[in-house]
């Protein structure tokens, strides 16, 4: 069963993973490497376009068309991948996943009905990656994504890695004006940027004239999209060698942002770093 999600930014999000995928392949496709595609929330393979949203102005019923997942995208890519790993915590979507074994019985197809971070953690682990090298597509809907899981990645020094932030979505909302975020919340915020910084970039203090005790010291929030972005770039700067320079801003139909789509590479080999550079810059000129 296709599986509802996403909106125009979705469209914008497969495009730029699929040239990126294209591109890698070819780059390749000469190498004596395995080349590997982890698929760390993999849907159902695919998914329903709401067809409102793409055509706003049309005063037509809502009606949904079935349009590719990434890991139909991914298994497509000619050449194609040696190994496809395909994680979803959902079962009955890891199920729907399963499907796509018999409609591509060449593809070397696995899938993983686990949560994304333990599967991650496991195959950094267990992949000798001085003969792998690979992309993973971190694809979630909210702060999923743990620290842990891109320094394991970082730590193959042989991944790149596209990893959907959802810095409107998820990061803007948790930042509360009053700076009096629950505790749940917070340990989220630490969990997925992988340091508590976030409460001293994202607040200042400022003194409040108060009629009785002359100020007050009050807690200001101070974010802002730029600032969001910077800040989640730098973190990735902290532990990949390479990181491309500004994220794909991915908008709703008020232009606002809602999610980041961000690129680093695990290894640190300078032709590494040159030509994933120049393939993500390219992927994202669509
Ligand atoms: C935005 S959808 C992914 C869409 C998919 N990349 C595509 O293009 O078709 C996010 C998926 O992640 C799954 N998910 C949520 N939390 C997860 C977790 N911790 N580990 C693995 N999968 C998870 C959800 O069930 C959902 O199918």
């Amino acid at each position: 069963m296709a599986h509802a999600f996403g909106g125009v930014w979705t469209e914008r999000k497969l495009s730029v993973v699929r040239r990126y995928l294209e591109m890698y392949a070819q780059a390749l496709k000469n190498q004596a490497f395995q080349r590997v595609y982890i698929d760390a929330f993999a849907g159902t393979g695919d998914r329903t376009d709401k067809r409102r949203e793409t055509l706003p102005l049309l005063d037509l019923p809502d009606f949904d068309a079935v349009a590719k997942g990434s890991a139909r995208i991914a298994l497509e890519v000619d050449p194609p991948f040696h190994r496809y790993v395909l994680i979803e915590r959902a079962t009955r979507r890891a199920s729907d996943l399963s499907g796509l074994k018999s409609e591509f019985p060449s593809r070397n197809i696995e899938i993983v009905n686990d949560d994304a971070n333990d599967a991650i953690a496991a195959l950094c682990k267990q992949i000798n990656w001085r003969s792998t090298r690979g992309v993973v597509f971190l694809d979630p809907y909210g702060l999923q994504v743990t620290w842990g899981t891109l320094v394991g990645i970082a730590g193959t020094r042989a991944l790149d890695v596209w990893v959907l932030f959802p810095s409107g979505m998820g990061l803007n909302r948790l930042l509360t004006k009053s700076g009096d975020i629950p505790q749940e919340w917070q340990e989220t915020l630490d969990r997925s940027l992988g340091t508590k910084e976030w409460r001293s970039a994202f607040y200042r203090t400022e003194e409040a004239p108060d009629l009785f005790e002359g100020s007050r010291s009050k807690t200001v929030k101070d974010a802002n999209p730029m600032k969001l972005e910077k800040f989640y770039l730098d973190r990735l700067r902290t532990i990949f060698p390479t990181v491309m320079n500004a994220s794909v801003r991915l908008t709703n139909s008020k232009d606002q942002t809602m999610y980041l789509l961000c690129f680093a590479c695990a290894n640190p080999s300078p032709k590494a770093k040159a030509l994933t550079t120049k393939l993500a810059g390219w992927a994202t000129k669509a």
